[in-house]
């Protein structure tokens, strides 16, 4: 394949499907929500012993298979290639979740565009306004959708180079710049030393067996693991290139920005005196743009410049949702990239529709399953279900079917023989799979701890 990314390019790419959304309120969500920064050090605590072990089966797969996830997957099965082919179909979960996900990639842009005019000035109308996009008309959340949508599928038609490494080049820095700057400025205020002192000193005591498994759950959807984003990016992954250093990079940016973003959401939030522990949307378009509002002039800048950083995140995790069944259809079925975007649109556009339709009001009905609206099925189905199932057979694959030689030969000259053993036998074979069944088991209720 002659469309590889550069060195860099890989890891901002990498790097940009994993900061996304998921940094922006799952995270602080779940921070608040968990005590505050002792769930942080568990976070990392997993991020290592699980969801970077994974992280780096992915890449196996997709540098050694250096093909889409189904072709790669067949590859590299020693014995019941076709079996082990359809492995590579949890690219679908990928296109699920980019269906709800650039939903909300709309109502970001929405805010972005209003807050630079108006922001609500207290909670009851913040909340109104932000009820009122889900539910009062469908009309303004279909065309931020629409643009956003129609954003991705153009830049991903552009292919590697061209369309996602180059975007991601300009996207990553300027994101990381435009969230030091917020950090700096939230500086200013009292609320800014508790947040670093909610985000930084820790209080076990506030940690329990639930707090252990969200903060795996958190670690799994961050880095976007589960659904062959990794491998299919790893498929275009420059010769000689370090995976050990270019995967803890990567890592590292991922909790960085998470923890940055926290402490800008919580700033705000204590200087205000409002709820940490408030869920995702309330947390991010109903309390942060009405307390905007609360700084002037001033607060329309700020708000327009932290819903655009959460344009640029979702942007570039967006389209590594959608990149793996594009290059699926383009390298399997030999049709034009163009085309294979087209039929990718196709498919998540409508599903994105009903997402909408779920939450309006004449339509909530028809595009509810068992009463829950057709969004929350999908973000469910996703983050509850496909990701963990995905994530447990990559770990199987590469730490059981894969030949063992292939692995190491992969990843011994980075790693060294010991550290080798140790992420083979120990954190693949044993730690990971274990720590998945039971995020799986607890999230579906079976298990109760
Ligand atoms: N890592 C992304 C986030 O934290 O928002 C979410 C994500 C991206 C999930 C890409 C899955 C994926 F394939």
């Amino acid at each position: 394949m002659n469309d590889k990314f550069s060195k860099i390019g890989f890891i901002l790419a990498v790097a940009g499907s994993a900061v996304g959304l998921g940094n922006a309120w799952k995270f602080p969500t779940l921070v608040g929500q968990n005590g505050g920064s002792a769930f942080i050090l568990l976070y990392f605590l997993l991020t290592f012993l699980v969801s970077f072990v994974l992280f780096i089966g992915e890449i196996c797969i997709g540098r050694i298979g250096e093909s889409d996830p189904v072709d790669s997957f067949r590859r590299l099965a020693p014995t019941h290639k076709e079996a082990w082919s359809k492995a590579g179909f949890f690219m679908i979960s990928g296109l699920l979740i980019y269906s709800f996900y650039s939903v909300v990639m709309g109502w970001i842009l929405k805010y972005t565009i209003t807050s630079a005019f108006s922001l609500p000035s207290d909670m009851a109308q913040s909340g109104e306004i932000f009820s009122a996009l889900l539910k009062d008309s469908p009309v303004v959340a279909i065309a931020c959708f629409s643009v956003m949508s129609l954003t991705c599928f153009y830049i991903v038609s552009r292919g590697i180079k061209s369309g996602i490494e180059r975007l991601n080049v300009w996207m990553m820095p300027a994101l990381f710049i435009l969230l030091v700057l917020m950090v700096v400025y939230s500086m200013s205020f009292d609320g800014f030393s508790k947040s670093a002192k909610f985000l930084l000193v820790p209080d076990f005591s506030a940690l329990n067996s639930k707090s252990v498994l969200e903060a795996l759950g958190l670690a799994f959807f961050t880095l976007s693991l589960g659904v062959t984003t990794i491998m299919t990016y790893a498929a275009s992954l420059p010769e000689r290139t370090n995976i050990l250093t270019s995967s803890l990079n990567i890592v590292f940016i991922n909790v960085m920005i998470g923890i940055m973003m926290g402490l800008v959401v919580f700033t705000f939030i204590f200087e205000f005196n409002a709820d940490p522990a408030q869920s995702g949307p309330g947390l991010i378009f109903v309390s942060l743009a009405m307390l905007f509002s609360k700084l002037g002039a001033i607060g329309h800048v700020l708000a327009f410049a932290f819903f655009l950083t959460l344009i640029f995140a979702a942007i570039t995790s967006a389209i590594s949702m959608i990149e793996p069944s594009v290059y699926y259809l383009v390298k399997s079925h030999k049709i034009s990239r163009l085309r294979a975007c087209a039929i990718v649109f196709a498919f998540t556009y409508v599903l994105g529709i009903a997402c909408i339709l779920g939450y309006y009001g004449a339509t909530a009905d028809s595009f509810s399953i068992l009463g829950t609206p057709f969004f929350d099925v999908l973000d469910y189905a996703t983050s509850k279900i496909l990701m963990p199932i995905g994530g447990l057979v990559i770990v199987v694959f590469v730490g059981f079917v894969m030949r063992k030689e292939a692995v190491h030969a992969l990843l011994a000259p980075y790693m060294g023989e010991l550290g080798f053993k140790i992420w083979y036998f120990v954190l693949l074979r044993c730690v990971s799979p274990v720590a998945i069944i039971l995020i799986a088991l607890r999230e579906l209720g079976i298990l109760r701890i």
